[in-house]
């Protein structure tokens, strides 16, 4: 019975190690990890809470822990939980008693805190980066086609001529928005949170803004509660990333339609189409389709983290775990939508004959023909109804 009972718990023993470690979703952290116990090694030796010594002891022992993780040697194990343990107790292994004083002065609750604002800030540096290259992309395909003529819509229906580039660099500005937003989250990440502790603080003279210095930031958190609980800047990114997926549907989807036999704007390059199995003539937008399908994903990853958070009393509770997976994923959709993207556009074929056939038909000049009947003396109203008139005559 003692036998089954032990092998039963030890199953479930491992069951909960999976359920609850973070260290498959988390691994990714490990440089900012280990940059942060660098700096917070230095911060307690000059604040003579470690010897320099040991603080030379533990940083070199990190910095090759960062060797065996970067040449795929360091074995991350399900049950030290998260990648904060996994290095740390890796660290005990290699320089012995030393690597336990690292954790003075500090908890994983403002340790995952701060590896989580290191990696927000580096997204939002890519982020805007992709974003300048599209916006590029953009402004080349509006100059290399200066004078092409297309229908523009309102209701989906032809309503007045425009220039495609006027067309094209209405994303432009949506863009333009979208990096402004990711900026403006940048400031509210840009808080370093070590000292908090668990939650209450530590109580050791710790010297908060060397740790600022040393590791960029530009500010210290306020209060220790709030920045062991605060992920506000998760779900500002995945709502910035949220509205710049929604433009780039948009695009996408106007490319979808463009593309398509009934608009015949646009000819897509061969390596963003792909054939159908069974229709030999078809050449389908597959990546337009992604970009426009990976943007419910996007806000889905919002909700999801809004839900998590909703009823958290103060401060750290495990719920909080939650957050990476989402934010890992939302990052990595939106750099890699941006990217291919942005080479959809570079090798996109415009069909100025055809855009331009289009700007024929649908009577689109009525409105011109008004504003010329105005020009000539007549009320806008009554210049409106005989241009009624004569395009029912025409129809
Ligand atoms: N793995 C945890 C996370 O990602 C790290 C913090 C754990 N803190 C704790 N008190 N269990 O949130």
């Amino acid at each position: 019975m003692s036998h089954i009972r032990g092998r039963f718990s030890k199953a479930a023993g491992k069951l909960v190690a999976e359920y609850t470690a973070s260290i498959p979703v988390d691994l990714r952290l490990y440089p900012y990890d280990i940059a942060g116990s660098i700096a917070h090694a230095k911060m307690l030796a000059k604040q003579g809470i470690i010897s320099e010594k040991e603080a030379t002891v533990i940083t070199e022992g990190l910095g090759s822990i960062r060797g065996e993780i970067e040449q795929g040697k360091f074995q991350f194990k399900t049950e030290l939980e998260d990648i904060h343990m996994n290095i740390e107790a890796r660290l005990i292994k290699k320089v012995g008693e030393i690597g336990r004083k690292l954790h003075t002065a500090r908890s994983r609750n403002d340790q995952v805190a701060l590896d989580l604002r290191l990696f927000a800030k580096e997204a939002i540096s890519d982020t805007l980066a992709r974003l300048k290259k599209f916006q590029r992309a953009l402004i080349s395909l509006a100059e290399a086609n200066k004078g092409v003529v297309m229908p523009g819509y309102t209701h989906l229906q032809p309503a007045q001529p425009v220039l495609l580039a006027h067309h094209l660099l209405a994303y432009f500005e949506m863009l333009k928005r979208d990096a402004s937003r990711f900026s403006d989250c940048l400031k509210r990440v840009d808080v370093m949170p070590l000292g908090s502790g668990a939650l209450a603080g530590v109580a050791y003279n710790v010297d908060r803004d060397f740790l600022a210095r040393e590791l960029g930031f530009s500010q210290i958190s306020q209060n220790s509660i709030d920045a062991v609980s605060d992920r506000d800047f998760v779900m500002e990114y995945e709502a910035a990333a949220s509205l710049c997926m929604m433009h780039l549907s948009r695009l996408a989807e106007e490319i979808i339609l463009w593309s398509s036999e009934v608009f015949n704007f646009v000819e897509l390059d061969e390596a963003y189409a792909t054939g159908s199995s069974i229709m030999p003539q078809k050449k389908n937008p597959d990546v337009a389709e992604l970009v426009r399908g990976k943007t419910g994903r996007v806000y889905g990853r919002l909700m999801a983290l809004l839900t998590t958070m909703k009823a958290l009393p103060l401060s750290y509770n495990r719920d909080l775990q939650e957050d990476k997976e989402g934010f890992f994923d939302t990052v990595d959709t939106i750099l890699a939508t941006l990217e291919v993207f942005t080479g959809m556009l570079k090798t996109l074929q415009i069909k100025a004959e055809s855009t331009e056939r289009a700007v024929e038909r649908g009577y689109i000049l009525a409105t011109d023909l008004a504003d010329y009947l105005v020009k000539k003396g007549e009320a806008f109203w009554s210049a409106r109804s005989i241009v009624a008139r004569l395009w029912s005559y025409a129809m």
